[in-house]
């Protein structure tokens, strides 16, 4: 690591599951004070006790990413409490259905909410508070779908658009010293759609700590840079 993480405020958007749970332990254990975001409080409440009980700092809100007022009221919030923020990550994000035929309006509208404008709302809504920080870094939570598409026109659509919605805050943040980074992980042993957890090897479904310890690392990079893109891929399963 290139930068320390110890005293840096990290939100982390899908923080109570997954990918998200593990960057915010990782990011705790490396001395970020970490702000928890998700809809559902248990769940949040959990990540957070368990972050705490390891000497971590850990604050949480429930907020859906996809709903407008809800990410202003967060926002807000956060900022009254942290001021600036260093490290975003835009994790948060649903399944779709996979064909063409099976996708109905509804199931576009609230995939797109929350994989693409969630991302939107969120980075404005904070921007203030990055502008503020030292040099900050915006990590956006993308898949290797956003990179080859697939059937899913709602999931690979909102991950297509948020490699541009990406570059965008990267050029708007240029000026600040904000960097943003779109990483593309492929299959991770999370239980996406219902998948047991566990039974596969490692080299077909990686270890969400495993990629966390990536995302730390990123967030981490030298303020000098930017890393555009990573790609991530079980070791069975290289890309495409
Ligand atoms: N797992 C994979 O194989 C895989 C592969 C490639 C890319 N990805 C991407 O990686 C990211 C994380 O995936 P994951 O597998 O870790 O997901 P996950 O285990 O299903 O966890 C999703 C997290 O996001 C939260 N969330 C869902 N909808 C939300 C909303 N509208 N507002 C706020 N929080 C919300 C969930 O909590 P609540 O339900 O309480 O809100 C939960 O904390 C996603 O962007 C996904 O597209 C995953």
């Amino acid at each position: 690591m290139h930068t320390s993480i110890k005293g840096k405020t990290a939100v982390i958007s899908g923080a109570s599951h997954g990918l998200g749970q593990a960057v915010a332990l990782k990011l705790a254990a490396l001395g970020a004070h970490t702000v928890l975001l998700a809809r559902r409080l248990d769940p949040l409440t959990d990540t957070a006790e368990a972050i705490r009980a390891g000497g971590g700092k850990a604050t949480t809100y429930t907020c859906d990413v996809s709903d407008s007022a809800q990410v202003r009221a967060t926002a807000a919030g956060i900022q009254d409490k942290f001021g600036a923020v260093d490290i975003l990550i835009n994790n948060a994000g649903i399944p779709a259905p996979r064909s063409f035929v099976e996708t109905d309006f509804a199931a576009w509208d609230e995939v797109i909410g929350v994989n693409l404008s969630g991302v939107f709302y969120l980075t404005r809504a904070l921007w203030d508070c990055l502008v503020s920080a030292e040099s900050a870094s915006v990590i956006n939570i993308s898949g290797t779908a956003g990179l080859r598409g697939g059937g899913s026109p709602a999931y690979g659509g909102s991950k297509f658009g948020l490699t541009g919605l990406n570059y965008a805050i990267a050029e708007a943040g240029k000026a600040h010293g904000i960097r943003a980074t779109i990483l593309y992980p492929g299959g991770m042993d999370t239980g996406w759609r219902g998948a047991p957890i566990g039974e596969l090897p490692r080299s077909q479904s990686m270890d969400p700590a495993v990629v966390a310890d990536m995302v730390a690392h990123l967030a981490a990079s030298p303020p000098e840079f930017v890393v555009n893109e990573a790609v991530l891929n079980p070791l069975d399963h290289p890309f495409m």
